[in-house]
């Protein structure tokens, strides 16, 4: 998603600007070519070396030398870059910014784009809170910059409150969704599945599975990298909130049905890729169930199939199939007795794919019989493959 996109990192004077090393680090590691600019006081926190060091490109840090690309186009970085990135933003940079000033190389570079403008505030939490500040953040949303935090947490000041610089990995997902806007998938409601469900046996037990949601998670930023205005119905997982995906966390087999149904009825998509439990106990117990002598019986009623149940006018229907034996021929079945447009099938017994890892290795079914045989690759990639075909029905059926 970020391979070969032009970041523009705009680093002010705030004590979390050593952050940004972080930040500039995992774009360029994930393709991007980063820009940095450091604002005059950015220069009292950090050095242009530290970002020319982890970019491997120049560091604009000055508007006036002579040596800079800037001297020919001083525009050249606001014409180039495909966003850019204000991490972290100072009180006064955001004030800056809010006045449309251009009398540094950073707010010249953000009055002169066209290109998404992300602001991720960082400072102590009564400067964030003052009258002046939360004005000029309305004024950057009003002319469409994308304020991204700030986290609240314990303050270089000592003090715990709002003004704490969102982690990397959110500033990330915020660069992504922003430059995913006007994908294949825009204008079109994907709802995905995540996790593994518990059924409670009693307060403080559940049936469970394996599951970890990392799957349903990959899915869901990849619907949103394409544009899609995407749902993630998830159990509680240790995964991240996706920027820019709306979650709807849920517990049991029941909840993520209501949730799943209610969702579609104006989806475009559902892709399930949840782990939802055949099962339930008949009767959780109210109190804890005791330790006692032999065996325990407990009753278990049938759930509900969530994937055979969801509809909508115009819903497309992608189930997973995790199988330990028979894979090709039991995925096949559930994709005709549940009515899905496509299924994805992948082997629960190898030790390299499936449950709990990063890679995936799956097959996807369409009812005419065709299969494609996907090699071994990051979940991530997964999802996109399965969202290249979902495209391709979307297409059609319009
Ligand atoms: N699924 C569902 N509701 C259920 C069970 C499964 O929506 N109560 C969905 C899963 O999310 C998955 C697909 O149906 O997308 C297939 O799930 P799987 O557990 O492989 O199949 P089952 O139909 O449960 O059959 P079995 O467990 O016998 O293999």
């Amino acid at each position: 998603m970020l391979r070969d996109k032009n970041v523009v990192l705009g680093v002010t004077g705030s004590i979390a600007a050593y952050k940004a090393a972080d930040v500039a680090s995992k774009l360029t590691q994930a393709g991007a070519k980063v820009d940095v600019i450091l604002t005059q006081s950015a220069q009292q926190f950090i050095t242009p070396l530290t970002f020319r060091s982890l970019t491997l490109r120049p560091v604009y840090a000055d508007m006036y030398d002579a040596g800079s690309r800037l001297a020919e186009q001083h525009v050249f970085l606001a014409r180039s870059a495909d966003a850019i990135v204000v991490a972290p933003a100072s009180a006064t940079s955001i004030a800056r910014l809010a006045q449309g000033l251009s009398d540094d190389l950073l707010s010249l570079t953000v009055l002169a784009t066209t290109s998404p403008v992300l602001v991720c505030p960082a400072m102590d939490s009564q400067m964030f809170e003052n009258a002046a500040t939360q004005q000029n953040l309305q004024i950057l949303k009003q002319r469409g910059m994308t304020v991204v935090g700030p986290g609240v947490g314990r303050l270089a000041s000592g003090h715990t409150g709002a003004g704490r610089l969102v982690e990397t990995e959110e500033i990330a997902g915020a660069l992504r969704y922003v430059l995913g806007r006007g994908g294949d998938l825009a204008g079109q409601k994907v709802v995905v599945s995540a996790g593994g469900t518990q059924e409670p046996l009693d307060p403080v037990r559940y049936i469970g599975n394996y599951s970890s949601g990392k799957m349903g998670y990959a899915l869901a930023e990849a619907a949103r990298d394409r544009g899609a205005d995407t749902v993630l119905v998830s159990t509680p997982v240790a995964m991240a909130m996706p920027y820019g995906v709306r979650r709807v966390l849920v517990r049991t087999a029941a909840e993520m049905r209501e949730a799943i149904i209610s969702e579609c009825r104006d989806a475009d998509a559902l892709i399930m890729a949840a782990a939802v439990a055949d099962y339930e106990p008949a009767a959780a117990a109210d109190e804890k169930i005791k330790h006692r002598e032999g065996a325990l019986t407990v009753e278990l009623r049938p759930t509900a199939d969530i994937l055979s149940e969801a509809s909508g006018e115009r819903l497309i229907k992608v189930g997973f199939a995790a199988e330990s034996s028979g894979l090709l021929a039991n995925a096949q079945a559930k994709l005709a007795a549940k009515g899905l447009h496509l299924i994805v099938a992948n082997d629960i017994t190898t030790t390299d794919a499936g449950f709990g890892t990063d890679d995936n290795r799956v097959v996807i079914l369409h009812p005419n019989g065709g299969q494609e045989h996907l090699p071994l690759m990051p979940k991530y990639d997964v999802a996109w493959r399965i969202l290249d075909r979902v495209a391709v029905l979307l297409r059609e059926r319009s």
